[in-house]
């Protein structure tokens, strides 16, 4: 099959009570990685491009990696351009054959945010394509770019029909206390979503697909392997599964993951490393980390994000 949009697989996730992950991508054995999980976990599956890693592999290189895995699983994908910036990066993707962009308007004024998302939606559908907008701004790194925890700011239910009717878009991702990167949420901390803003958001806007980012609950396993193999990554907690599960039950249909993949092929390749210190075969050290990655992918797929079986 060919490369989906995610309308249909929001509209079982939706109504089945689950969510879809998606997951970042940036090399061969990340794709890899994710794909087979979701095949033996029977579940669909979005992948996501980040401008960062549009630089890092190049479309055409990222593009051919996940059409080899389409060909190689048969499994509804849909690739997305995650936190597009303008329209430029927009296009570019839509163009260059992604089936859904995210165009990432929330550091704008709430009218210049529709201006531009309106902007992508018209030349996106036009095309085929759907689009993921935002309001309201999480916490965290993100491209290089730190929001710190006082310029984070949930969702304001009141802004969330009118940026919809007025950009036309098809799914609406939400800030109501995740956050990114790899080091979020002090242990000893309670973290805590905001249910009620979510639950408000979707008494507004009956069942329309709303976006979590900022997803990932900083594995410990795989943390202490980096750690116990010389790395140093600095205690964190992240986002609690069970409040994840909680919200693929609610109206959030896409969870987006990508620091506890990092994490996953990190902590693979560490081990094989400090195992081996003899050994300088890529092939070798890259297959244990993307041997972990399949693994966590699995876990979140059946016991966090509920898509397991849905096809
Ligand atoms: O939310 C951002 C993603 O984690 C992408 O990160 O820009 O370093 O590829 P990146
Ligand atoms: P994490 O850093 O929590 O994995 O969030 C990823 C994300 O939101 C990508 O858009
Ligand atoms: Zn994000």
């Amino acid at each position: 099959m060919p490369l989906v949009t995610t309308t249909e697989m929001f509209k079982k996730a939706y109504e089945g009570g689950y969510a879809i992950g998606a997951f970042n991508v940036n090399n061969m054995e990340i794709v890899q990685g994710i794909t087979e999980a979701a095949r033996e976990a029977n579940s669909p599956v979005i992948l996501q491009v980040s401008a960062g890693a549009r630089k890092y592999a190049k479309h055409a290189y990222l593009m051919k990696l996940v059409e080899a895995a389409v060909a190689d699983t048969d499994l509804p994908i849909a690739l997305h351009l995650d936190h597009g910036e303008d329209f430029e990066i927009c296009k570019a993707c839509i163009d260059g054959g992604f089936t859904s962009v995210m165009i990432d308007g929330s550091k704008h004024s709430f009218e210049d945010n529709i201006a531009l998302t309106k902007k992508v939606v018209d030349y996106a559908h036009a095309r085929g394509v759907v689009v993921e907008g935002e309001l309201g701004r999480l916490a965290g790194i993100e491209d290089d770019v730190k929001v710190s925890a006082a310029d984070s700011s949930y969702t304001d239910p009141n802004q969330v029909e009118e940026f919809v009717r007025a950009t036309g878009v098809d799914s609406l991702a939400i800030a109501i206390g995740t956050s990114h990167g790899a080091f979020k949420f002090k242990p000893g901390t309670n973290p805590q979503l905001r249910f009620d803003i979510l639950e408000e958001i979707s008494r507004r806007l009956p069942g329309f697909p709303i976006v979590l980012h900022g997803a990932s609950s900083v594995t410990p396993s795989y943390v202490d392997i980096i750690n116990a193999n010389g790395g140093q990554l600095k205690d964190a907690i992240g986002v609690p599964e069970d409040q994840l599960r909680q919200a693929a039950k609610m109206a959030v249909c896409k969870i987006n993951i990508d620091s506890d993949l990092r994490l996953a092929m990190t902590a693979g390749v560490r081990q094989q490393l400090m195992a081996d210190p003899a050994n300088f075969d890529p092939r070798s050290y890259l297959k244990v980390g993307r041997q972990y990655v399949k693994e966590l992918v699995k876990d979140k797929i059946i016991n966090v994000l509920g898509s397991n079986d849905s096809l």
